[in-house]
Parts: structure tokens; C-alpha cells; sequence
């Protein structure tokens, strides 16, 4: 039996009221030279640190609804970053045991981050090989695989929320919607969400450029293309030189004091590239993550 004061006993006072409702920010420098107006919607200020929190809460959340899961089973998911930390913290929060599947080269202070919340991590030699780890430890019965690339409950948290903040956020006036594709969660349940509101809103998904690499985001192969990616839902795709999503991470630190990763740098590029394009856009770009996650890669000591 708990004693809490009954005052405390209200939702809001959970972690999970925490998960979303994100700020919406304007960059006030960076986009100065162009006519349009470009939105920052900082997915960062999430307790764990990135947009990761909203699918894996919605995920697990639902298998729970489902009685797919009950506290004190095990989940397990092949991530190599903010997933991973987001499962993490969304186990410990509801009660589960979490074990991370991910590629060595994972930074440190990702991994650290992961364990900190109590996750057990296991090395695999690249994202594919972790996947398919995931999946043959579920298959020997070793605990639920949450398989955020193929889980229709990963593009719903965007649906019922992402989605509709920026939508209430920018009073309806969006006209373009900028997000990086890893899983492509983000940028589906948000698209479905927006088109019913406005099919002429623009989705624009970026990928890194041929020979790039830009952490939580990746150019998939055919075979490895996550199941819940629907093309359709994307009207343009732009390519990210991997050089010009860093510059554009340190830039938006240096001139607007937003402290980002590298794929929200890229994000910030392409939305400049689209405000130099079409002066009356009104667009809003994701911005993933916080830069202290990337301190150790060194990136931000760059003079540029
Ligand atoms: C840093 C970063 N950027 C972008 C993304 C892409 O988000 P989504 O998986 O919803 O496509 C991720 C996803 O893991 C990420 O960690």
C-alpha cells in the first residue's frame, strides 16, 4: 500500500506525462536570408533524451494493452542509439528486464546511457546481424522482440501525437514536414497525420548521400527496407552529405544555442535548402536528439 499524498496521485505527476509535447521553436539566424519561416520541434526535451520515447512507450504500452507482455518479462531489440536508451527507460519505468542488441561501434556514452537504466547490452557485428539476433533470441524464447522497423504501434506514437502537436503547434499553417529516416516511424505516422489535415502539406524524408554515415539514420538496403515504410507517404526524398550535416549541427549549437545531433543537423540543412527554394514555406523539421549524446565523437571541437 502506497501512503502518497492523494494530491500526488494525478497523471501529471507520472514519467509517462513527460513522453511528447515537445517545444516548437523558430530559428531566428540560420534561416534569416531566405523569406520562409523554418520551425524546430525539439524531440530532445523528451525524458530520455530523444524521439525515441514516444514509439518506445507507445510500443509497449500497447503489447502490455494486448496482454502481450505483463511486468517482469524480458524485450529485446536490435538498436544503435536512441531506441535503445528510450526501451531502456520505458522498461524500467514499467517494469520489464531490457536486453540491446547493437553494433560495436555504438558510441560509448550511448552505451553508457543504455546501462545506466539497468539494460543488458549484447555486441553484434552490424545493425543487420543484430536484427537478425533479436529475432532468433525471440525464437528461442528468450523474450518479446518490440521490432521497431516492422511495429505498426512505432508509427501510431507519431500518429496520435507527434503529429497532432505540430499541427496545433503551428496553427495549421505547416506547409512542409522535414525528418531524417532510420526506421521511418517518425516521418509515416506523421505524414498520415498531417495529410488528413492538409494533403498539400510536403513530406520531405532525408537519407544520408552514397558513402555517408549520419547516426539513427541509414540508406537501406531493399531487403533490410523497415516493413512499416510505406512510399507513397513521402511526396521527396533528399540526400544528406554527411560534411554538411555536421557543419549544420555545429552551426545550429553556435548561432541559435539548439544542441543537436547529426542527423537533426542534416535535417536543419535540407529545411534551409527548401526555405531558399519556396519563400513562403512554413517549414518544420525534426530535431531528434541533444548534442551531448555526440560530445565524445569529437565532432563538435571542429573549427569551421
Ligand atoms: C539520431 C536519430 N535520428 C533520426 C532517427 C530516425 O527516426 P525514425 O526511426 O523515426 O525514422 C533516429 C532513429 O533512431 C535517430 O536515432
Amino acid at each position: 500500500m502506497s501512503n502518497t499524498n492523494p494530491d500526488f496521485l494525478a497523471d501529471e505527476f507520472l514519467l509517462d506525462h513527460c513522453v511528447g509535447n515537445t517545444p516548437l521553436v523558430r530559428l531566428q539566424r540560420l534561416a534569416s536570408h531566405t523569406q520562409a519561416t523554418v520551425l524546430a520541434k525539439l524531440e530532445g526535451n523528451n525524458p530520455a533524451g530523444s524521439v525515441k520515447d514516444r514509439p518506445a512507450y507507445n510500443m509497449i504500452m500497447q503489447a502490455e494493452k494486448r496482454g502481450q507482455i505483463k511486468r517482469g518479462d524480458t524485450l529485446i531489440e536490435a538498436t544503435s542509439g536512441n531506441t535503445g536508451i528510450a526501451l531502456a527507460m520505458v522498461a524500467a519505468m514499467r517494469g520489464y528486464k531490457m536486453i540491446l542488441i547493437m553494433p560495436g561501434n555504438s558510441s560509448q556514452e550511448r552505451k553508457d546511457a543504455m546501462r545506466a537504466y539497468g539494460a543488458e547490452l549484447i555486441e553484434a557485428t552490424s545493425m543487420e546481424a543484430a536484427r537478425d539476433m533479436a529475432l532468433q533470441m525471440q525464437k528461442d524464447g528468450k523474450g518479446l522482440v518490440l521490432n521497431q522497423f516492422g511495429n505498426p504501434d512505432n508509427v501510431e506514437a507519431h500518429y496520435l501525437t507527434t503529429g497532432p502537436e505540430i499541427w496545433k503547434q503551428t496553427g495549421g499553417k505547416i506547409t512542409h514536414f522535414v525528418s531524417s529516416m532510420g526506421t521511418t516511424g517518425t516521418i509515416m505516422g506523421v505524414s498520415k497525420y498531417l495529410k488528413e489535415q492538409n494533403p498539400d502539406i510536403q513530406i520531405v524524408g532525408l537519407q544520408p548521400s552514397e558513402g555517408s554515415n549520419i547516426a539513427g539514420i541509414r540508406r537501406w538496403p531493399q531487403e533490410y527496407l523497415p516493413t512499416i515504410f510505406e512510399p507513397s507517404r513521402v511526396d521527396r526524398i533528399m540526400d544528406i552529405p554527411q560534411i554538411e550535416a555536421e557543419k549544420t549541427m555545429r552551426q545550429l549549437a553556435r548561432t541559435e544555442g539548439i544542441s543537436a545531433g547529426t542527423s537533426s543537423g542534416g535535417a536543419v540543412w535540407a529545411s534551409l535548402r527548401l526555405a531558399e527554394e519556396i519563400p513562403d514555406a512554413v517549414i518544420v523539421c525534426i530535431i531528434c536528439d541533444r548534442g551531448d549524446r555526440y560530445l565524445s565523437t569529437g565532432l563538435f571541437s571542429v573549427q569551421d
